[in-house]
């Protein structure tokens, strides 16, 4: 790779070529027997000579570590087979409707109601088969109108999931709602001064919590960097609080500038006040970020190219607007979580940064560290309840660690408690670094199939 070359196709980054497939992987350590299932993580990789222009708009591939009865059976990675990468189908048609099937699905992958769907922003969800291999698109059943977040919520004290779809042409932002049995029962459009680049949402028990953040639409860039979005130095920035209940009003607080990929989780304290918690990106951090995913190289910024942002808290009070407060100076990015408390105040908060994997711990106002080899660079930390946990943090931690160019990968398992080694599953292959990825647990429906 020359050192011309767009920044998204070299180092960590740099793509592989083929579809692969593994068995009887090498283990370090000892698997936990109960952990049946598969991790999934997706990620950018334009085919070989393709470069799509910007990071994001790489073709979508999911890379998959099937562990079973202490074994690691499987790796395999799958590009995800969307009308855009099958038929190079164009996302806006000759008659400039859009075709929410033509995107690379290459941000994250989620289990839903017995599916596993791979999620990009601005399409709607591709269905996979647990073994990675596409099923095709799905709108649960032409309700969903619009694109889906890659981050859609899971409530765990109602079992409905939560999540939206945004676009440059009106509706700017709709809101929907899943019932515990998997039908969208709520789409609710949601009013918005114009379009903007919302990646990630949250939501507390009771409420919804949008961010209105100075990253425009703007089609002038479009041919320059391949996405019609900008940094705005005039547009403000806002968080926005929605109840749950139906029909209700968003109300919106200013906050400084920023620009914030991911949330941490959020709920509602004593005082009836809604806390965000959430990785901040300042705005020149946001910039340089922004410009490497355009393919850009800057010298000034760090070898990843996420963890230049902090954890940072909001506190929304409906009476005396939004308070803030960085709570750590560490470069973190992919926030993760126990999910079953989600909406609620967690007392513990993953993440990674370049050199390694942190744990926070909110009540005591203390880290823990994990730190990955010289020439490692951690994935997202997804947390792995063990089957009979009580504790919030009683279970694993599980990130596809990737290694530089030409320097395989691994499958870590930490014990979430205090970051200590489990174990670890050497893959014969690189994996790129990429987006967000999945536990998902196999039952005896999907192990039959
Ligand atoms: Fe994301």
């Amino acid at each position: 790779m020359s050192e011309t070359s767009p920044f998204y196709l070299q180092g960590f980054l740099a793509p592989v070529a083929d579809e692969v497939d593994y068995y009887d992987l090498p283990v370090t350590g000892a698997l936990p027997y109960e952990l049946n299932g598969c991790y999934a993580r997706n990620g950018p990789n334009p085919l070989p000579g393709d470069d799509p222009g910007n990071w994001f708009l790489g073709a979508g591939m999911v890379h998959g570590v099937r562990l079973r009865a202490g074994k690691a059976e499987w790796y395999r990675n799958r590009w995800v087979r969307t009308n855009s990468f099958v038929e190079d189908a164009p996302y806006i048609r000759a008659d400039y409707s859009i075709d929410l099937t033509a995107v690379p699905a290459n941000t994250n992958v989620v289990a839903c109601h017995g599916k596993a769907f791979a999620l990009v922003e601005a399409g709607v969800p591709y269905e996979m088969t647990f073994g990675l291999d596409t099923v095709g698109p799905f709108d649960f059943g032409g309700r969903l109108k619009t694109a889906m977040t890659a981050h859609p919520k899971h409530d765990p004290v109602t079992e409905e999931m939560h999540f939206f779809g945004y676009g440059f042409r009106p509706p700017y932002l709709t809101y929907y709602r899943l019932s515990p049995e998997g039908e969208l029962v709520e789409s609710r459009e949601i009013e918005v001064i114009g379009p903007t680049m919302m990646h990630d949402f949250a939501i507390s028990s009771g409420h919804v919590v949008w961010m209105d953040l100075p990253v425009v639409f703007d089609v002038m860039t479009l041919s320059r960097t391949g996405m019609p979005y900008r940094w705005d130095d005039a547009y403000g920035a806002r968080l926005g609080v929605m109840p749950m209940t139906e029909d209700a009003k968003v109300t919106w607080h200013d906050i400084d500038p920023c620009y914030i990929f991911h949330t941490a989780n959020a709920y509602e304290d004593d005082s009836g006040r809604v806390v965000l918690n959430a990785i901040r990106y300042r705005p020149d951090a946001f910039k340089s970020v922004w410009t490497e995913i355009e393919g850009q190289y800057d010298p000034a910024a760090s070898a990843a190219i996420l963890g230049r942002a902090h954890l940072h808290r909001f506190v929304i009070d409906p009476a005396n607007g939004v308070s803030e407060e960085q709570l750590d100076d560490l470069d973190i990015e992919f926030p993760t979580w126990n999910i079953d408390r989600t909406g609620d105040d967690n007392r513990y908060l993953y993440a990674v940064s370049v050199d390694g994997i942190v744990k926070y711990d909110h009540r005591n106002d203390s880290t823990e560290f994990y730190k990955v080899g010289r020439d490692q660079l951690p994935g997202e930390a997804v947390f792995v309840p063990s089957r009979h946990s009580r504790g919030e943090d009683e279970g694993w931690l599980i990130s596809l660690v990737s290694g530089a160019e030409d320097t395989p990968s691994e499958l870590l398992v930490l014990d979430a408690r205090d970051l200590t080694f489990v174990a670890s599953v050497q893959l014969p292959c690189r994996v790129p670094e990429g987006l967000h990825g999945s536990w998902l647990p196999y039952d005896e429906e999907q192990e039959a199939a």
